[in-house]
């Protein structure tokens, strides 16, 4: 049998919209739409994307107050649901700005622009600042303040409109598009494959897609072993497992794991590269451990290629900051340390690994703890400073709880700054909740086809999709169909 022959057989169950089925290695994979599940997620998408509006719509009615470009009302830590420290808050913000800065923009579209914690001190530097975000009352607000500053008046442009609707936004037009701290929000994983292809296509060739604050899959465990932990019913390690899952299953907003950019920039005929990075700070904060950002240059790009650069290995090649010191007052040009272990998160990858073991307290405590052989990127930072280069730290493709730092020489357009992809290949974004809910019915379909086709021909795993990711031009876009998934059964 043929793919088309078992997209055949798949559109025969009565609960499948639509099947495309791809030979990927290792083997072949149905990508499904369910209809029972569309309709739901359909709905829920919608409901979702509904609910953020009205979220917005009132946060920013209620908090009309502060000055423009420090509204942080809403910014509240997963871990307590109390608003993290404006100290921090403000350090997240500038270092956002200085990275989209290193960029060189001139003329900017931001979609979810939200209270302009970015707009307000980028926009009066630019030729051109165009915003749009789903919360009316929020664009309301912004123009309140554009109108006010003539500075910003004559070149800032405000629309209310979602992120996957780019109409009456010039195409070819920006040199850099902006999306921060607004994916979480997306209903889903083909959601955001919409969204950037068709902000890629606002962009000029050489222009560049900053997509910032994204939640990290990878990480996402750790996270919710630490929110359980400080539960007051988590008193052994089968309640924190219980909290853990609960937690997830009530978690609306989306994780991305930093593959699925190596795959658009490996995929997309426009993409010359991606830069992956870890946030700079000295905090130790949900943002800070959770949440990376990352770069799409649209070719042709200036941008310097670290990809093929020297590397040492951590724990192996070198062992101390005092030893990096030296390694790096010896090198020249850009200089890869990989497997280093990640103080912001060591201590909660511990807690989670405790939990396994069945050892709670312990647990607690890991959490809260900062491990000795770990290492502060912030100090990484200030030995690059000393030594006259500049450090980027990069995700760690297999090892959640450890990153890579790559020294360069100043602070430039980069890609390859994570070249190395997980050999895992796990999935690429996850919705907890609809997971939770996608799971059970994939498994159905997968029971049901071992009926219908012979061994051999079975697909090697069926992924259940909310909806087909599509390019601009409306047709499907395969290339991108494994970063979308959720859900996954597995027939053969
Ligand atoms: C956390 S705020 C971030 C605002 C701003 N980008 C920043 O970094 O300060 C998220 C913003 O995204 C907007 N938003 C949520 N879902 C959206 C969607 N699907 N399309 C466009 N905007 C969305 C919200 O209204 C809110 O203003």
């Amino acid at each position: 049998m043929n793919p088309n022959e078992i997209e055949r057989v798949l559109t025969q169950h009565d609960n499948v919209a639509q099947a495309v089925v791809v030979d990927q290695d290792p083997g072949t994979v149905a990508y499904v739409v369910l209809r029972a599940a569309t309709a739901a997620a359909d709905t829920r998408a919608e409901e979702q994307v509904t609910e953020w509006q009205e979220i917005f719509d009132r946060l920013y009615g209620s908090n009309t107050s502060a000055e423009f470009g420090e509204n942080f009302a809403g910014w509240n830590s997963a871990y307590d649901r109390r608003p993290i420290d404006v100290a921090e808050m403000r350090q997240w913000r500038d270092r956002t700005v200085e990275r989209i800065r290193e960029l060189e923009p001139r003329r900017v579209v931001e979609l979810g622009a939200g209270s302009g914690l970015l707009l307000a001190p980028l926009a009066r530097d630019c030729e051109e600042y165009w915003a749009t975000d789903l919360s009316s009352v929020g664009v309301d607000e912004l123009a309140r303040h554009v109108s006010a500053d003539p500075a910003l008046a004559d070149r800032v442009v405000l629309r209310s409109q979602g992120a996957d609707d780019v109409d009456g936004l010039p195409a070819a037009h920006f040199d850099t598009a902006v999306i921060n701290s607004v994916v979480q929000l997306f209903p889903s994983g083909s959601y955001l494959t919409t969204v950037i292809n068709r902000a890629l296509t606002l962009l000029k060739p050489g222009g560049s897609l900053f997509v910032g604050d994204i939640r990290d899959l990878r990480t996402r465990d750790y996270l919710f072993a630490a929110i359980a932990l400080r539960h007051p019913r988590a008193t052994d390690a089968d309640a924190v497992r219980r909290l853990a899952q609960k937690h997830g299953a009530k978690d609306e907003e989306l994780f991305v794991h930093p593959d699925f950019f190596l795959d658009i920039a490996r995929s997309h005929p426009d993409v010359a590269g991606v830069d992956v990075q870890l946030k700079q700070s000295n905090h130790h904060n949900e943002l800070t451990r959770h949440r990376y950002d990352i770069v799409l240059h649209k070719a042709p790009s200036q941008a310097t290629d670290v990809s093929g650069c020297p590397q040492l290995r951590w724990g192996d090649e070198v062992t101390s900051l005092a030893e990096l010191d030296k390694q790096v007052a010896a090198s020249a040009g850009p200089l890869r340390v990989t497997g280093v272990p990640n103080a912001r998160l060591a201590g909660e990858a511990a807690a989670l690994r405790a939990v396994e073991a069945g050892d709670s307290a312990r647990a607690a405590e890991l959490a809260r703890s900062i491990d000795p052989d770990s290492v502060d990127p912030h100090d990484v930072s200030l030995l690059a400073t000393a030594a006259g280069r500049h450090a980027v730290f990069a995700p760690s493709a297999a090892q959640a709880d450890r990153f890579e730092v790559v020294f360069v020489a100043g602070k430039e357009k980069l890609i390859g700054t994570y070249p190395v992809a997980d050999p895992a290949r796990p999935q690429l974004t996850e919705s907890p909740a609809a997971a939770h809910r996608g799971a059970a019915l994939s498994a159905q379909l997968g029971d049901w086809l071992r009926d219908k086709v012979p061994a051999r021909f079975l697909p090697t795993s069926i992924v259940a999709l909310d909806d087909l990711p599509l390019l601009p031009d409306g047709t499907v876009d395969r290339t991108s169909l494994g970063r979308v998934a959720h859900g996954l059964g597995d027939p053969a």
